[in-house]
């Protein structure tokens, strides 16, 4: 049987190195899994329950529908300030407030990129504290932290190069459709 995932990535950045990771990871993806971008979270306004009372937002909504749809999600992001970047923070925000809680059971894996030496672990912990509230499955192990990521990098060409960190990308997708067939055994 097969699955999908969808990526979502926390950094709106064009030449964002979580994003190249995120654009990576088709590739990697074991046989029988299929993994396709979401929209960009910089759509979403700022997070407002006076605007969300008036109409939820095309773009929240087309994104819980695509996150439903799908069998687990891969979050791809920085850390900023050691916490969640606010433009993820504020998507998770939007995204938890829509009926039938699109991340509610949904297997969930989490990847950090930094050139700093920590790889973003300090972000993840933040990230799993409010996908605790959203009732999301996280992945424990393995833990995908790219620290030092300038040098894993072709920085010109847009490419993760590291051959490790490829493998071990794939071995956390392996990890993650387990969970997802756990979670969802399909006949
Ligand atoms: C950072 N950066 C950063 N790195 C880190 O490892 N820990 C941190 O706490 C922070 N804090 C931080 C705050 C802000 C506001 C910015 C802009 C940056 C550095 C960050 O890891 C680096 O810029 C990455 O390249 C950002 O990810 P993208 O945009 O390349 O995906």
């Amino acid at each position: 049987t097969s699955l999908h995932f969808v990526t979502l990535v926390g950094s709106l950045r064009k030449a964002s190195l979580n994003a190249v990771v995120a654009r990576a990871l088709p590739q990697l993806a074991p046989k029988g899994v299929r993994i396709t971008p979401l929209g960009s979270i910089g759509d979403f306004p700022h997070y407002d329950q006076d605007v969300q009372e008036q109409a939820f937002p095309a773009p929240v909504l087309a994104m819980a529908e695509q996150i439903r749809a799908a069998d687990g999600v891969i979050i791809v992001t920085p850390e900023y300030n050691y916490s969640t970047p606010g433009v993820l923070k504020n998507a998770l925000d939007w995204l938890s407030r829509v009926a039938l809680q699109p991340l509610a059971g949904k297997p969930v894996v989490l990847q950090t990129v930094s050139p700093g030496a920590i790889g973003g672990a300090r972000a993840q912990y933040h990230l799993r504290q409010t996908l605790v509230f959203l009732d999301a499955w996280v992945l424990n192990k393995p833990e995908v932290m790219i620290g030092l990521a300038l040098e894993k990098f072709d920085i010109e060409k847009q490419e993760l190069t590291d051959q490790k960190t490829r493998a071990y990308l794939t071995r956390q997708i392996e990890a993650l459709a387990d969970l997802a067939r756990k979670v969802a055994p399909r006949v």
